[in-house]
């Protein structure tokens, strides 16, 4: 591999000063997320679920005992150099906004009050039809939609300089819009700014985040499930000003499960008839998905998972026939503390049946808060590595990874995390693991 000056094969940019991490949508996840980093910086907390905290990487042969934390073998920004910023339909500071989540306890909120008060969010960008549950009441008004892409764009410029931010990077943490597939106005950037001129009815108020992330320079990954960045406009003015872009649909929950259950059937080449999976749900995402067309944006993005896993056209036996439904109900008692069950009908040697029954309760916002950790310092050295584009080696973090045209998408968590740590490997020009055994190895 050609090597530069440094002896690696990419000079990495080094992470000196502030990075901004920009959250449109400061609802529960961003909060929680806000909210636990500043707990680990204080050391209340320990930034549990977070890869870039916690995780190590092997390095070499099993008989040199390398294992480095990622944090110390990548040069990644620091949490004590993150600053945050972030928009939202109310005008709730974070600390008002993680009370009404009703995430945190108590006693973390009153810990970290003095911290989340100070953070306001901005006016959002906003438009009913992209939303239909929710009723701004701390939005911009503009001439166009060109108009109000300007104007995050004057957002992000300030924040640049008030928190004198050395870089930033923008994760889509607000609510899911509804399903829509890319129209002519995103055949091109030219069209899609025309289109800004004019106040097309077919960009959403994510895309004009997106784009005025992008030409400002920051990175941009998106946390929701809808087709957001999956246009040609806003893949060409990614590479144009060579931004990393990322996304879709945190993996979190059942997802993440199925993600886990789903290739270990395939493994042992078990059969599958069907997999029934049902959420209840009571948060302000809950209450967004229970509109019929922002759900359709979660369906499309959950349904994908098994038939890429498991690759029913190479194994019309075990998988050409499964009956795959995905379903979430709104049910205000659980609040963000989400139950999902699924029913796994699966069938082995001599086509004999068996159930597997799983109960998650989990909490959503405590699984997807170290996602947007990891994702906003991933995203981070990915601009200062000069990477731009699709960035597929964080599949690892997406429900619905975002894959070039014409290539499918890697579900399967377990390569997504050897891709993940492989790319790290080829950063710091170390040798890439392929798990061969030592006799075939040297
Ligand atoms: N929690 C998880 O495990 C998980 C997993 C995958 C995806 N997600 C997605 O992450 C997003 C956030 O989830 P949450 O639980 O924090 O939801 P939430 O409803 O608590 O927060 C979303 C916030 O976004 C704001 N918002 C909506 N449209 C906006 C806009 N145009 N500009 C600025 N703010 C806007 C809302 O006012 C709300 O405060 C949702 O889209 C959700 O589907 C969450």
């Amino acid at each position: 591999m050609p090597l530069t000056k440094s002896g690696l094969p990419i000079d990495i940019r080094p992470a000196r000063g502030k990075l901004g991490i920009l959250t449109p949508g400061m609802g529960a996840v961003a909060t929680t997320f806000m909210a636990g980093v500043e707990a680990i910086r204080r050391g209340i907390s320990k930034p549990i679920g977070s890869l870039t905290q916690m995780g190590t990487v092997r390095l070499g042969k099993r008989t040199e005992g390398r294992s480095p934390l990622i944090q110390e073998f990548v040069p990644l920004a620091k949490l004590d150099d993150i600053v945050f910023g972030g928009w939202d339909l109310f005008p709730d500071d974070a600390y008002q906004a993680a009370v009404k989540a009703g995430v945190l306890s108590k006693e973390h909120l009153t810990a970290l009050k003095p911290f989340l008060s100070t953070l306001k969010p901005m006016t959002a960008v906003f438009e009913q039809e992209f939303v239909k549950r929710l009723t701004a009441t701390h939005a911009k008004k503009g001439k166009s939609k060109a108009d109000l892409a300007e104007q995050v764009v004057a957002d992000i410029e300030n924040f640049r300089k008030t928190n004198d931010v050395d870089r930033m990077v923008m994760v889509w943490c607000g609510s899911t819009e509804v399903y829509r597939e890319p129209a002519a106005v995103h055949a091109s950037l030219a069209a899609f700014e025309k289109g800004l001129r004019e106040s097309d009815p077919e960009i959403a108020p994510s895309q004009i985040y997106a784009y005025a992330a992008l030409k400002s320079r920051v990175p941009y990954a998106n946390g929701a499930p809808m087709l957001t960045l999956d246009t040609p406009a806003l893949m060409e003015l990614a590479k144009k000003n060579d931004m990393p872009i990322s996304g879709k649909d945190f993996k979190t929950g059942q997802t993440f499960m199925k993600t886990i259950l789903a290739p270990g059937f395939k493994a042992r080449l078990l059969g599958l008839d069907g997999w029934y999976s049902t959420n209840i749900l009571g948060n302000r995402d809950g209450e967004v998905l229970d509109d019929p067309d922002s759900f359709k944006s979660k369906e499309v993005s959950k349904l994908g998972v098994l038939e890429h896993i498991l690759q029913p056209h190479l194994y019309p036996d075990l998988y050409g026939k499964v009956d795959h439904v995905v379903r979430i109900n709104y049910y205000p008692p659980r609040g963000d503390n989400k139950e999902g069950w699924d029913a796994i009908d699966l069938f082995g040697w001599m086509g004999y049946q068996m159930q597997i029954k799983v109960n998650f309760l989990c909490r959503d916002s405590i699984l997807a808060a170290p996602v947007v950790l990891d994702l906003a310092l991933f995203m981070d050295l990915a601009q200062r590595c000069g990477m731009s584009g699709i960035q597929e080696w964080l599949s690892f973090y997406w429900k619905s990874p975002m894959t070039p045209p014409g290539l499918y998408p890697e579900h399967d968590i377990f390569i997504q995390l050897m891709k993940l740590k492989n790319t790290l490997r080829y950063l710091r020009g170390e040798e890439l693991i392929t798990h061969l055994g030592a006799e075939y190895y040297d």
